[in-house]
């Protein structure tokens, strides 16, 4: 079990910069990629080759997460690439578990995205194959929405299902998580904190990575 863990998310970084943007995230334990095409979700980020650059760049562990369609035909390749966790949405895949395998099998660590109105307890069956459950606090697609309290709920339900299995899963929230609302999530039971506009739009990025990181602690 490692605790808690901090994830700002590029999205909210220059994209014309990343390499800078990736190092002034001070004591940050992940790096959040927000992968998209468009199709998932109605915005289009950036890509496999580009992830190939930021792994090229930094010794920081990166975490994809695949707001894609069809994530059984591409998220492998960045578990191929190196990325630390590859996340894909429930939502879209056609085979979760094959996949979920799949990404192990090329040492990645397993993550399943849950956008806000699916329920966790339709993919308690994964639990297994899996090593990180996304539970989406805003629609997925863009950055600087407000956090949707109506999901706390289910960060709950997740914590006891994943307390129940007696597995090593983490628990990631994404969307709106900042200084309002992290000690929320991970009272109740997040341990791994995306961060975009928290992060990107303080002054200073890293003593922003570091206030989080406090008050998730409680
Ligand atoms: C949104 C992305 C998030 C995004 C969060 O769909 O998945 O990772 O960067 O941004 P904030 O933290 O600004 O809500
Ligand atoms: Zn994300």
């Amino acid at each position: 079990i490692v605790g808690i863990q901090i994830a700002p998310s590029i999205l909210s970084a220059d994209f014309a910069n990343l390499e800078s943007e990736v190092d002034r995230l001070g004591d940050a334990d992940l790096v959040h990629v927000d992968v998209m095409d468009n199709h998932f979700v109605p915005n289009l980020t950036l890509g496999l080759p580009v992830v190939e650059a930021i792994l090229a760049r930094t010794e920081r562990r990166v975490d994809c997460h695949l707001m894609i369609d069809e994530p059984d035909r591409w998220a492998a390749g960045y578990a191929e690439a190196g990325a630390h966790n590859v996340t894909f949405h429930a939502e879209a895949a056609a085979a979760p578990v094959r996949l979920a395998r799949e990404l192990r099998r090329h040492g990645a660590r397993a993550g399943v995205g849950l956008k806000p109105a699916t329920p966790v307890e339709q993919f308690e069956d994964l639990l297994p194959e899996i090593d990180m459950l996304l539970v989406m606090t805003v629609e997925p697609g863009f950055g600087g929405q407000r956090f949707l309290d109506v999901c706390l709920p289910k960060i709950r339900r997740a914590r006891e299902l994943v307390t129940r299995s007696g597995m090593d899963i983490w628990i990631q929230v994404d969307g709106g998580v900042s200084d309002e609302t992290i000690e929320r999530c991970a009272d109740a039971g997040a341990d791994v904190f995306v961060a975009g506009s928290a992060v990107y739009g303080a002054e200073d990025a890293a003593a922003a990575v570091e206030d989080l990181r406090r008050l998730a602690a409680g």
